[in-house]
């Protein structure tokens, strides 16, 4: 192997602050394919992932979770691994930026460009929120001094702080982005960043904190702790052993080839990431890529608007290369891309089961049916033979092309675009006439042949998005010579031995039906595993344990008034509300259309815990619980409970 063939990809660094879920196994399965694509056409590769543990977000969440910060983050991180693992991720790295050799690498980061003057201690002043810890600048703040979170009174604090020089750089930067139009991909999102924020004029960045201490400190002065994105950025180069005497991965692997973020952090990857690189005078990523968001109702998915979708039901039900291919295949690497149940059981029964899965079947189905399960050998080739053999051959590299372009699902297309003229090649040959008795069966040899030989081009293509079936497949060909599953075999047709012997396996991808999945992925549960076992694990209505204020503390309970209520369709028990929380607007479910009709409840008052895990019935996401009591032995009686008076939407109840 060449050494000077290297390749380096990095994904970001997640916060830990919750589980994760589809968008951050979109950008690691990406990361994951494009590795595995560049290690099959002959590089050494490189792959990082990791978790970003510092800061006040987490913090907060450890906190809310009642736990210490790395103990909460901890079981978070391990979650994480076991679903790279279920997802099939062959990363070569996971770094934790609580690491011990992260920390210090920063620390001799920080260190190294403060003595050479590029980090400076000044003051930084502005509003500050003391309940929320936060400053505000004077755009953000609202009217009257007041904070835009809570909408308390802040006041003017000054706080001591490191200062990075951004602004020295920025002409340089801004050059860079002009001479190197390959450096931030889309081109659109390298406009976006002259235009919005280079331009415009940098400001110097405030690098450290004094307000919160879940951080790196700075080593010359413990008061501060690092800036997040500071000590985030850093992991891609810590990782490889920058500052320290191992720095071999350093020396190899630096720069990256291509960094993969979402697009709404495409600004810290493609200003304060280049300026820090610079300062410390590495050279820069050759490439980092924005990419678009996966949506959810048309919105980017939160954990706060509980909108979100979890890998690993999916990967229950229909297998990882089913959730892999759908999430290279549906949208376009850089674009928006709403998430369905229905779009992912089409891609499903139309590209897994019927495009792909069939050819197989049918053509081993075939070999053993004409053949004895012994792979033929061809005879001449005719012109559709030949037709479908240019098309193979020319395959790899417009696959290849597209790959290095992240167009992964344009790659996708390629393949099978050409599995379809396979099905084709089918129709067109009718094996099936051949094989008769006063059919041809040296032609029949020849078709089921190219079959074959074609099944393993495309099975050598699809294996870094797809990591399970090509296995599969290779077993139904009874395939086992590795050097026939390389991309050099791709070189010429032919490779596939006649006399191999077929096995007829299990179909590849079931047909799905549709209509009785999608009622079946309305039923799973959205909500986070701890979170479902915690609700079973609740003790019947007698008996139920004392708490404490903080218990109680906890339930989040407000008064919401009634924009809208109607029934939901096919359904005896539920009535779907509109609710009103005074700045916000919730939809709830609650199955209680036997007692009210939906109508009398329009403009009525009722009591919401807020708070409750988001929960998706009936495919539609129910955002918390009304309350109601109902009476026991009778089965009619369930009443709303309901505020006295009249009171502001919103108000909290304890
Ligand atoms: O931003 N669609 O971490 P994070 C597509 N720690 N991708 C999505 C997505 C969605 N709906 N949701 C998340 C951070 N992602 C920082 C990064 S890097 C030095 C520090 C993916 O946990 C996408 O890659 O908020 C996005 O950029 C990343 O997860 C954000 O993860």
């Amino acid at each position: 192997m060449a050494a000077d063939k290297t390749f380096y990809v990095t994904t970001p660094i997640y916060y830990p602050s919750g589980r994760m879920h589809i968008g951050h196994t979109y950008t690691t399965v990406a990361a994951d394919t494009i590795a595995r694509f560049k290690k099959l056409t002959g590089y050494r590769t490189y792959f990082l992932t990791g978790t970003d543990e510092h800061g006040q977000k987490i913090e907060r969440s450890a906190q809310a979770a009642g736990m210490e910060p790395k103990v909460f983050i901890d079981g978070i991180v391990e979650e994480t691994k076991q679903l790279w693992q279920l997802m099939d991720i062959q990363y070569d790295d996971f770094i934790r930026t609580t690491d011990e050799r992260h920390i210090k690498a920063v620390q001799a980061i920080f260190t190294q460009l403060y003595n050479q003057g590029d980090i400076y201690k000044s003051e930084y002043e502005g509003q500050y929120c003391t309940p929320c810890e936060a400053f505000w600048t004077p755009t953000q703040i609202k009217e009257g001094n007041l904070c835009p979170d809570c909408g308390r009174p802040t006041e003017l604090v000054k706080e001591e702080s490191y200062f990075f020089r951004m602004s020295k750089y920025q002409d340089w930067l801004i050059e860079y982005i002009e001479q190197h139009p390959e450096f931030i991909q889309p081109p659109s999102r390298a406009n976006e960043m002259l235009q919005n924020f280079l331009r415009p004029g940098l400001q110097d960045l405030s690098v450290s904190r004094t307000s919160f201490k879940w951080g790196v400190p700075v080593p010359f002065d413990p008061k501060h702790v690092i800036y997040v994105w500071i000590d985030a950025l850093s992991n891609y180069i810590t990782a490889l052993g920058y500052t320290t005497e191992q720095d071999e991965l350093m020396k190899t692997f630096w720069p990256a080839n291509v960094q993969l973020v979402g697009k709404e952090i495409v600004r810290f990857h493609t200003i304060y990431w280049p300026i820090l690189l610079h300062a410390l005078g590495l050279p820069l990523p050759k490439q980092v890529f924005g990419h678009g968001w996966l949506q959810f109702g048309g919105d980017k998915m939160g954990k706060s608007k509980g909108n979100v979708v979890y890998s690993q039901p999916i990967v229950a039900r229909y297998g990882t290369d089913a959730l892999r291919y759908y999430l290279m295949r549906e949208m376009p690497f850089g674009a928006d891309g709403n998430y369905t149940n229905e779009a992912l059981l089409t891609r499903i029964n139309a590209d897994l089961a019927n495009d792909l899965g069939n050819l197989v079947s049918r053509t081993v189905a075939m070999i053993e049916k004409y053949f004895g399960g012994s792979v033929p050998s061809p005879e001449a080739y005719q012109q559709v033979d030949q037709e479908l053999i240019d098309k193979l051959i020319a395959l790899p590299g417009k696959v290849e092309h597209q790959m290095d372009a992240l167009q992964f699902s344009q790659a996708l297309q390629e393949i099978w675009r050409v599995i379809g003229e396979c099905n084709r090649y089918i129709d067109v040959t009718q094996p099936w006439v051949l094989g008769r008795e006063d059919g041809d069966k040296a032609r029949l040899q020849t078709v089921l042949y190219v079959l074959a030989e074609s099944i393993r081009f495309v099975t050598i293509l699809i294996s870094p998005i797809m990591t399970r079936t090509p296995e599969r497949i290779y077993a139904q060909l009874g395939l086992k010579d590795q050097q026939l599953m390389t991309w050099e075999s791709l070189q010429s047709f032919g490779g596939l031995k006649a006399g191999t012997l077929v096995h007829k396996g299990e179909a590849l991808f079931p047909r799905l039906d549709i209509k009785a999945e999608l009622d079946a992925l309305d039923r799973e549960e959205t909500l986070p595993k701890a979170a479902q076992s915690a609700a079973q694990a609740e003790p019947a209505a007698q008996g139920k344990p004392v708490i404490s204020i903080d218990d109680f503390d906890k339930l989040d309970l407000r008064i919401a008034t009634v924009l809208s209520c109607e029934r939901v369709e096919k359904s005896d028990k539920l009535l779907k509300f509109t609710l009103s929380l005074g700045e916000e607007t919730r939809t709830v479910l609650s199955g209680i259309a036997a007692y009210y009709q939906p109508e009398i409840l329009v403009g009525k008052q009722v009591v919401l815990l807020a708070n409750l895990a988001p929960r998706k019935i009936r495919g539609i996401m129910s955002e918390g619980m009304i309350l109601s009591a109902a009476q026991e032995g009778d089965d009619n009686a369930l009443r709303i409970l309901m505020p006295e008076g009249d009171i502001a939407p919103g108000a909290g109840i304890s």
